[in-house]
């Protein structure tokens, strides 16, 4: 994955635990700055291997480091230059998620080699949205129950996030939440 992951996860790193957890981990992982290019590719097993090293100095699975660090990029993209994307991505959560492959799509075209995922809203009900993600990748739904969680915050509703079925190659997510207001 890009650079700009590795980044968010070292900052995730630093906030719960600081500096000195993360230079261990990357002592660990025998990695260091060059590492965390945001605008280079690495192998995804380099991220899998951060991801891990994460969760053991954090005291988490590795499934719920994943979640938690879902959460973590819904914040850390509305900080900094991230921001203004994620601004007009959406001004309600529906609408941001219908918008969700624009703006991977508006990333991906300054970053050659990207794997980006794509989501597809099935079913949108009030308080209810059914919603289809597809990718080229394995294994990340905790981190996609993590980002919906954080979504679901930023919107300031509360509710709950569940995988509702699996065909293949496409994940079904079950968002159900009450607004804040
Ligand atoms: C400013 C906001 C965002 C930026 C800049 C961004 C950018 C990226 C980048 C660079 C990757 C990695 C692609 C690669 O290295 O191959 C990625 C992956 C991913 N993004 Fe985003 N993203 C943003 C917001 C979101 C949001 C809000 C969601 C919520 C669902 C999301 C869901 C994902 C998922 C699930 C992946 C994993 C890729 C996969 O499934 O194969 N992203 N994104």
């Amino acid at each position: 994955m890009y650079g700009m992951i590795h980044r968010a996860v070292r900052q995730m790193v630093f906030d719960e635990l600081g500096e000195d957890a993360w230079l261990a981990l990357e002592h660990k992982l025998g990695i260091g700055p060059t590492e965390l290019l945001t605008g280079m590719v690495y192998d995804d097993a380099l991220t899998i291997a951060i991801i891990s090293e994460a969760s053991a100095r954090l005291n988490l699975s590795v499934d719920v480091c994943l979640f938690e660090f879902g959460r973590y990029w819904i914040k850390y993209a509305e900080r900094g230059s991230l921001a203004s994307i994620m601004n007009f991505t959406g001004q309600d959560l529906a609408s941001f998620i219908e918008n969700l492959d624009r703006l991977h799509l508006a990333v991906g075209a300054a970053m050659p080699g990207a794997v980006l995922p794509s989501f597809t809203t099935v079913s949108k009900t009030p308080g209810r949205l059914m919603v289809e993600y597809r990718s080229d990748r394995t294994g990340l739904e905790p981190f996609v129950l993590g980002l919906f969680d954080g979504l679901i915050t930023r919107f300031g509703a509360t509710g709950d996030v569940k995988i509702a079925d699996r065909k293949a190659n496409v994940i079904v997510f079950e968002l159900q939440y009450q607004d804040g207001s």
